[in-house]
């Protein structure tokens, strides 16, 4: 019976896999997104309602993280983001906290390991977010994962974690201050510091813009999302990718994380496509 029933589960995933095929060449068709962006939000309302044992909902939810960033990959989407912990789930209760950066850590090994779906997709992985603010074995392993897959080149999954907008915002603003400071400094040959500050007040060239703030970015690895699919019916950013979602394609289908599934994928890439020429022309407006 055991063997029989791999059989029939091989078979079941070759056909799906056909069917997959068959769908995403007919999709090829018009424009793919280059970017998708994921809230994974409804994990713990899931194991509620599959009367799962706490944290399950979560480990549930990695598993849909695979299926989906294996879809993507086979559209031909070349980057994927999700948002897995924000700076802000910190404050839930640290039992909670706990658990779900053990699970994280124990799936990042997982993922780094030479037979994982990212090594044998060629995905590189990219952990973007205040990385400081990270257990000392969490970060290591991240940094690890990062190393590990750094020569993939086929797409590009970024993992955010104790992020959020606003402090990626504030980050890079920082980080542009400092090097125009440091360019300044450069170019002021030996002149003393209140001469300086004389020099650089009210000038242009001494003011940082958008394209230096934007290079500081986290996120300046991938291209702004095309679109961003916040599950579980709530159609807020919750501080996910304010700086590059200003021309993004939203979608919140009712489905918890753990339950979104082809259909849904599907589902945006062709309202994607109904919206293309509209979106691509309030991106060039821009
Ligand atoms: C939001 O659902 C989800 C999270 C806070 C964590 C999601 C993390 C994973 C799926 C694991 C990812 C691991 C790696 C290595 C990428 P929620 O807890 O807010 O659920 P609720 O909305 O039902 O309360
Ligand atoms: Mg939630």
């Amino acid at each position: 019976v055991g063997v029989n029933g791999n059989k029939v589960g091989h078979l079941f995933e070759n056909i799906s896999s056909f069917v997959r095929q068959c769908i995403f060449s007919v999709l090829n068709v018009g424009p793919v997104p280059s970017h998708i962006a994921f809230i994974m939000d409804g994990n713990r309302r899931y194991s509620k309602k599959q009367n799962l044992i706490d944290g399950n909902g979560h480990r549930a939810g990695f598993s849909a993280l695979i299926n989906m960033l294996k879809y993507c990959y086979e559209l031909g989407v070349k980057y994927i983001t999700v948002y897995a912990f924000s700076i802000d789930n910190f404050k839930r209760r640290p039992e909670e906290v706990v658990s779900l950066m053990k699970l994280m850590q124990e799936k990042i090994d997982e993922l780094t390991k030479e037979e994982s779906i990212v090594n044998r997709l060629g995905i590189r992985i990219y952990f973007q977010g205040n990385l400081k603010l990270l257990s000392d074995h969490v970060r290591s392993a991240a940094e690890r994962a990062m190393v590990k897959t750094s020569g993939n080149s086929k797409a590009i999954l970024s993992i955010c974690v104790a992020y959020t907008s606003t402090d990626e915002i504030v980050h890079a603003v920082q980080e542009s201050c400092e090097e125009k400071w440091d360019e300044i400094r450069k170019n002021n040959d030996g002149g003393n510091l209140i001469r300086l500050e004389e020099n650089v007040k009210d000038k242009d060239e001494h003011r940082i813009g958008v394209t230096n703030v934007d290079r500081h970015m986290y996120m300046s690895v991938c291209p702004d999302p095309d679109i961003i699919i916040r599950t579980s019916g709530a159609a807020r950013l919750s501080n996910f990718l304010l700086w590059q979602s200003a021309h993004c394609l939203l979608y919140s289908p009712a489905a918890l994380w753990p339950e979104i599934g082809l259909r849904h994928l599907i589902w945006v890439i062709l309202d994607f496509q109904r919206n293309y020429l509209y979106l691509k022309e309030k991106k060039k407006q821009s």
